[in-house]
């Protein structure tokens, strides 16, 4: 069970299984899983019947529900279709989330059992330190953190800097709004992420890792502990591996909910215990991190990619993907769509499958308008490039980037001025400070787009928007700065008229903009029934029952209570007269 399955009542109706199949005296195991991606319908139960080759999924589970179903179908052997629960993970590939929705995350047992630890054993007694990067670096594996870095590459710096103590590190700081793959990954599968960076301290000569979680994933750091100790008793962690002469541990370090401090060069600050903020690079860490020693730090992701390439080969891995993107990547899917989630599709795969036949379309029969990935480093695929095939390369031409994977879908009721506002408004509140560009240009381009969107917007706004951007672009120190303007200037790129809409024509085309609107009733559908005066949190709404009523548009605060509570549907929002 992961934070959503939890979240969503999953550890209810594990005690309800356990106490029903007690009742009945069925000799079931019930096993505790992590997130399987399909988020819009935790809880979710497996059920697997011997001789039977697939498991019957159920979703949207309650402890009534779950009665019903050990009832009828543990009990009478007879499937409960009502609450099938649609799959699409058929659809997808698994590699990074292999082992998440499928093993105990709390049992090594389990995961040895599905080839766990092989990887490991594999390179210290078959393969050489280089022949662990060479295999690495020939799987064509990128950074899944952002940047995209080749992660053999990386290795192959570390493993040949000079240094008398070397470190491995992990970056669980997962600080993209609305991506939650990495904190799934660990909930999910612990052991893979010990195990790689193991392989990753035998690579390149370090004795020593830090896992960087953020400390608002207790679940994650809870299971990572666990699997440590386990990892540790087993043999796995800690001096003379399996017998061999590599020794190797690990420690978690807790992160506060910094943005920045996914950034490497402050993260490793923030491990020595110093305020988080980035530094000049080169040297890059891979040379001079942790304490000023060699240091590699991966991702998440990138690191549970990693026993899987040494077990089944870098060809294997290689074989799918693009010339350059090799693999898969996982993305976390919000925003208006169907089925939000995780999903793990092979690099290149079109955005219109990822948005229509695993995400299943866009709710409310709207159209789609773009696609947010990178997250606030990134920017808007407009719906003209729906057919993009997905990869590090391609989204960089198209303005925007990989990120950590977030993808937000978004319809055609979405105000892309209003987009950019919101993305730069976190990169604001998240600047650390330490550098000009990013501190005060930031903010000064964020002063411009409320202009905008507050009906305040002049003629030349736009220029000095992308004049500030480049020079925030190239004279800011760190990641950070250097993409804040991203989200502003894709949308600028594909959606000018919009801006334009707002500063010239003074209107917001999608109907979002406050300013731009207000709310009115229509007299013809109104019933008089005053719920709307009734609900209205202000009183800006007058009339009595049986009588006229109307909106005072100064005293309204637009919140649209009123609108969702008139059953008639006589509330309208329209442009300001
Ligand atoms: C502001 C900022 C925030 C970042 N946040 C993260 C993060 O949360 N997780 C992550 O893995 N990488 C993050 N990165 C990228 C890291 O600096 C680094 O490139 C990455 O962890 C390297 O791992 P990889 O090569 O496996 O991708 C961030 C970069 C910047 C500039």
């Amino acid at each position: 069970m992961a934070t959503c399955g939890i979240a969503a009542g999953a550890q209810k109706v594990y005690e309800t299984v356990q106490q029903e199949i007690a009742r009945y005296g069925l000799a079931v195991t019930v096993v505790p899983t992590g997130c399987i991606g399909l988020c819009r319908y935790e809880p979710i139960v497996d059920i697997y019947v011997p001789g039977q080759e697939e498991a019957v999924r159920y979703g949207q589970i309650t402890p009534e529900k779950i009665k019903k179903i050990i009832a009828l179908h543990l009990f009478a052997g007879q499937p409960v279709p009502d609450y099938v629960c649609q799959d699409h993970r058929g659809k997808q590939m698994m590699v990074a989330l292999r082992n998440s929705g499928v093993i105990n995350p709390e049992s090594i047992e389990e995961y040895i059992a599905v080839g766990g630890y092989q990887a490991l054993a594999k390179a210290l007694f078959e393969m050489t330190p280089q022949e662990v990067i060479e295999e690495v670096k020939a799987s064509g594996l990128r950074g899944r953190g952002g940047g995209g870095f080749s992660t053999g590459l990386k290795w192959d710096y570390s493993a040949r800097a000079e240094g008398d103590q070397k470190y491995v590190l992990c970056n669980a700081d997962e600080g993209d709004p609305g991506a939650f793959m990495d904190r799934s990954i660990l909930e999910g599968d612990p052991h893979s992420i010990i195990e790689a960076m193991t392989i990753a301290g035998y690579a390149i000569g370090a004795d020593r890792g830090y896992i960087y979680v953020r400390a608002e994933y207790p679940l994650a750091v809870k299971r990572l502990e666990k699997a440590m100790s386990q990892a540790r008793q087993m043999g796995f962690l800690g001096t003379k591996i399996s017998g061999s002469a590599f020794s190797f541990d690990l420690e978690i370090r807790l992160g506060a909910g910094a943005f920045v401090c996914g950034e490497e060069t402050a993260l490793m600050v923030s491990i020595e215990g110093k305020r988080g903020e980035p530094r000049p690079r080169p040297p890059f860490p891979a040379v001079k991190g942790l304490y000023g020693q060699p240091t590699v730090l991966n991702n998440v992701e990138t690191y549970a990619n990693i026993p899987i390439i040494l077990r089944r080969g870098a060809s294997w891995f290689s074989s799918f993907g693009t010339e350059k993107s090799k693999g898969t990547k996982v993305f976390a899917l919000g925003g208006n769509i169907h089925h939000t989630g995780l999903i793990e599709v092979v690099m290149g795969t079109p955005l219109r499958h990822v948005i229509y036949d695993l995400g299943g379309g866009i709710p409310g029969g709207k159209k789609f308008k773009a696609a947010q990935t990178g997250g606030p480093s990134g920017g808007c695929i407009p719906a003209a490039y729906i057919d993009t095939a997905i990869d590090y390369e391609n989204l960089l031409e198209l303005g925007s980037m990989m990120g950590s994977g977030g993808l937000i879908v978004m319809d055609e009721e979405t105000c892309m001025v209003d987009v950019a506002r919101f993305f730069l408004e976190f990169t604001v509140d998240e600047s650390c400070g330490k550098c000009p560009p990013c501190r005060i240009g930031t903010k000064r381009m964020l002063e411009l787009l409320e202009r905008i969107t507050s009906n305040k917007g002049e003629k030349g706004d736009l220029e000095k928007l992308e004049q500030l951007a480049k020079t925030i672009q190239a004279a800011s120190l760190c990641g950070l700065g250097q993409t804040a303007p991203n989200p502003v200037m894709s949308t600028l790129r594909y959606f000018r008229a919009e801006y334009e809409a707002h500063i010239e024509e003074r209107k917001c085309p999608a109907g979002v903009c406050k300013a731009f609107l207000e709310y009115t009733i229509i007299e013809e559908k109104c019933r008089k029934c005053s719920l709307c005066a009734r609900t209205c949190p202000v009183g800006a709404i007058t009339g009595k029952i049986k009588k006229p009523h109307r909106i005072d548009t100064e005293k309204c605060t637009q919140c649209g209570l009123c609108m969702s509570k008139c059953p008639v549907k006589a509330i309208a929002k329209r442009p300001k007269q």
